[in-house]
C-alpha cells in the first residue's frame, strides 16, 4: 500500500538545508529561551489536538498497532512539553571563586547547526525527542527522517512551522542516508550530530564526525535481557516478557530479546509464556484489538527470518512460532509469528546479535550469579530488567549490570522523558538523550570569571 510520495532529496538539497539552518543561527540563538519554549509548547498543543490523525499515520507508515502508535504520540507530547519547560531552567552553576571580588559561573550557548538522523521504528517520537531539546537550546536543525517513514517526520516539522518557528530554523531533507548522510555528518557548518539507528551506521558516523571534531551522540542497538529469579512475581514477569519481546513486533531498541530464568522455575515459566504468547492477536495495525502489526518492511522481515534459520542451524530449539504468516488478511504485509527459542547458548548469533524482530532467546541458569554473567555477556548495553522480591539481589544487580538503563520488576522497554535515555558499550556513545542530559548535549557550556574589584 502506498501511503504517500515524498521528494528524494540529494546532496544539493542537503547542502541548501544546512546553509538555510546556518543563516538562521542568530535569529534563533537571540530569541530568549522562554520564548523558544512558548513556540515548542504551542507545537505540543497542536499535537495534542491531532493525536488520532498522527497516530493513524504512524500505523500506516510503520505498521505498529494503533494502540502503540497512540503511545508514541503521547511520548512525543511529553518530550515537547518537557523541553518547552526547560526554556525557563537550563541551569548553569554559580560557585565561589579562589580570588577575592570574583564571580564565577557557567552559562550555555547553542552549538549552532545540528544534524538529526532518525530511524523508522519510532518515526514521530525519536525525531521529537531530538528536535525539541535541540530547539530549546537555540540550535538550528537539519533533520533527516528514515527513508521508509518520512511522513510522520514531515507532520512533526509542520507542527513547529504552524506554532510560529521562524523559517530556516528547522529544515527537513527526505533523501536516503546513502546519498545525503555523509553531507549531514561531514559538512563544516554542522557542529553537532544526533543519530539513532544501527550500531554499524552509528560507529561509522561517529568516526566521520570525529574527523571534523563535531559533537556526536549515537543511540544504537540493544540485546536486552529480563532475568526472572525463582522468588519473582511470575504473572508480572510473564506480562513484561510478552510485551517486551513481541510488542511493536520486537522492533525497538529496548525490546526484550533475551530471557534468563532460574532453573527451578524454568519449565513452568516457559510453558506459561507459550500460553500467553498464543493469545496475541496479530494483524493490520488499524484493525481493532490488534496487539502486533507486521514487520515494517520486506527487508526487515527477511532479516528476522534469516535469524530464525540461523538459530535452528546453530542448534537452538525452536519452541514456538518461527514462520512468516500468509493467507487471507496477511498477504499485504510482512507478518511473522512471535518466536521463542530455548536451549540457547551464549556463543550463538541469536544470543549476541540484534534481530530487531519478535524473536526471544531463552536461557536456563542455576542461580543469580550465572544470570548476571549471561546478561552482561553481549556487546550491547542498553537496557535490562530483573524480577525478584529479594532486595539484596535487586540492588546488587544495579551495581553489577552494564546497561545504561535498568528496571527492577518492570519491562525493559521505554523510559520517561525527563530522565536520561541511552546505553553503554555498542549501544551508545556521546551524551545521553532526554532529560537534562539532552540539554547538556545540545549546548556548549561557557565558564565566566568576573573580577568586580575595580
Ligand atoms: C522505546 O523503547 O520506548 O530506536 C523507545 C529505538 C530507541 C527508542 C526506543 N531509540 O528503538
Amino acid at each position: 500500500m502506498i501511503v504517500g510520495t515524498v521528494q528524494r532529496s540529494d546532496t544539493f538539497d542537503a547542502k541548501k538545508a544546512i546553509e538555510s539552518a546556518h543563516q538562521s543561527i542568530q535569529i534563533w540563538a537571540e530569541t530568549p529561551a522562554p520564548q523558544r519554549g512558548t513556540i515548542i509548547y504551542r507545537a505540543f498543543e497542536l499535537l495534542r489536538s491531532r493525536q488520532a490523525e498522527f497516530a493513524k499515520t504512524i500505523t500506516e507508515e510503520e505498521g505498529k498497532s494503533l494502540a502503540d502508535a497512540l503511545g508514541e504520540v503521547h511520548r512525543s507530547m511529553n518530550i515537547m512539553e518537557y523541553a518547552a519547560g526547560e526554556g525557563r531552567r537550563m541551569f548553569g552553576q554559580t560557585t565561589p571563586s579562589e580570588l577575592p571580588h570574583t564571580l564565577a559561573y557557567t552559562t550555555r550557548r547553542p552549538l549552532g547547526v545540528v544534524s538529526i538522523i532518525t530511524p523508522w521504528n519510532f518515526p514521530l517520537a525519536i525525531p521529537a525527542w531530538k528536535i525539541a531539546p535541540a530547539l530549546i537550546c537555540g540550535n538550528t536543525i537539519v533533520f533527516k527522517p528514515a527513508t521508509s517513514t518520512p511522513i510522520s517526520g514531515i507532520n512533526l516539522v509542520s507542527l513547529f512551522e504552524e506554532a510560529g518557528l521562524p523559517p530556516g530554523v528547522l529544515n527537513i531533507v527526505t533523501g536516503p542516508g546513502s546519498s545525503i548522510g555523509d553531507t549531514l555528518v561531514t559538512h563544516p557548518m554542522v557542529r553537532g550530530i544526533s543519530f539513532t539507528g544501527s550500531t554499524d551506521t552509528g560507529s561509522r558516523l561517529y568516526s566521520m564526525g570525529a574527523g571534523t571534531l563535531k559533537k556526536v551522540q549515537c543511540e544504537m542497538g540493544g540485546k536486552n535481557a529480563i532475568i526472572v529469579l525463582s522468588d519473582a512475581d511470575i504473572e508480572k514477569a510473564l506480562t513484561s516478557v510478552v510485551s517486551g519481546a513481541f510488542g511493536s513486533t520486537g522492533q525497538r531498541c529496548t525490546a526484550t530479546s533475551r530471557l534468563i530464568v532460574e532453573e527451578t522455575i524454568y519449565d513452568n515459566f516457559i510453558s506459561a509464556l507459550i500460553d500467553k504468547t498464543k493469545k496475541l492477536r496479530i494483524g493490520y495495525g488499524l484493525l481493532p484489538g490488534i496487539d502486533i502489526g507486521p514487520a515494517s518492511s520486506e527487508e526487515q522481515l527477511e532479516q528476522i527470518l534469516r535469524y530464525i534459520e540461523l538459530g535452528k542451524a546453530e542448534g537452538a530449539t525452536l519452541t514456538y512460532g518461527g514462520n512468516r504468516i500468509t493467507g487471507p488478511g496477511f498477504d499485504e504485509g510482512f507478518y511473522v509469528e512471535p518466536t521463542i527459542f530455548t536451549g540457547v547458548t551464549t556463543n550463538m548469533s541469536i544470543a549476541q546479535e540484534e534481530i530487531f524482530g519478535p524473536v526471544l532467546t531463552c536461557f536456563k541458569v542455576k542461580d543469580y550469579a550465572e544470570a548476571i554473567a549471561i546478561c552482561n555477556n553481549v556487546q550491547f548495553g542498553l537496557s535490562s530488567s530483573i524480577y525478584t522480591r529479594d532486595l539484596s539481589k535487586a540492588f546488587s544487580y544495579v551495581n553489577q549490570i552494564e546497561t545504561g538503563m535498568l528496571h527492577i520488576n518492570a519491562p525493559t522497554l521505554g523510559g520517561e522523558v525527563h530522565l536520561p535515555f541511552g546505553g553503554t558499550k555498542a549501544s551508545g556513545v556521546g551524551t545521553r538523550e532526554q532529560g537534562t542530559e539532552a540539554i547538556n548535549f545540545f549546548s556548549e557550556i561557557t565558564t565566566v570569571y568576573v573580577d568586580y574589584a575595580g
